[in-house]
């Protein structure tokens, strides 16, 4: 039986050669103290190391790289890099639990916690969402703690290589602070 990818989805194989690697990242300040921070990292997954199916689904498809019995339970511990080299830098790890919610086996709910610990940020960033293993999606940031404390915005997930029992997700952050953030850090 093969492995599914879990959450993130093979769709990606193809959209993973549109964009460009690089973990460069870019802050902006807008003057009203609001602030973006947008950066790459990239999320080193291995089946059945720091990824494991731990309750197969009741009905639906058998598990493969694209579905998963409806049900199923999958919970990952992986580490963040920021390149794709499994080697590079470790800024971050993903914590995660993933359970396929559509009876076609393709829909995940999705949450996880990302620590990081980034140059000039340091913090949590907490993920929660569904992801499609076909199609494109978004995954909403409902929060996070300390520099990420009240951030907003969203991940974009990739599939960048998949060399069983090895995935590479490229992981987008796209990371927005309210205005009211600025205001309780630096006005009281
Ligand atoms: C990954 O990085 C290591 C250590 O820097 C290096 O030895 C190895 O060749 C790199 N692998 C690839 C595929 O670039
Ligand atoms: C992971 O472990 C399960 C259960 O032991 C096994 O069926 C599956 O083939 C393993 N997958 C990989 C990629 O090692």
């Amino acid at each position: 039986m093969a492995q599914p990818l879990r959450h993130y989805g093979v769709a990606i194989f193809l959209l993973a050669l549109s964009f460009k690697a690089t973990s460069t990242s870019t802050a902006t300040h807008d003057g009203h103290g609001r602030k973006s921070l947008h950066f790459t990292l990239y999320q080193q997954e291995t089946i059945n190391k720091t990824l494991y199916l731990i309750v197969k689904g009741v009905t639906g498809p058998d598990a493969s790289p694209t579905t998963s019995p409806f049900g199923s339970l999958f919970v990952n511990q992986d580490l963040l890099t920021v390149s794709p080299n499994s080697s590079s830098k470790v800024v971050g790890v993903a914590e995660g639990v993933s359970i396929t919610s559509s009876l076609d086996g393709l829909i995940n709910v999705v949450t996880e916690k990302i620590t990081l610990e980034l140059k000039h940020y340091k913090g949590s960033i907490s993920m929660l969402g569904t992801a499609h293993n076909i199609e494109v999606f978004d995954l909403p940031v409902v929060g996070g703690t300390g520099d990420f404390m009240f951030v907003q915005g969203y991940i974009k997930p990739s599939l960048l290589t998949f060399d069983s029992p090895d995935i590479v997700y490229r992981l987008e952050f796209h990371l927005y602070w309210p205005p009211y953030v600025a205001e309780y850090h630096f006005s009281y």
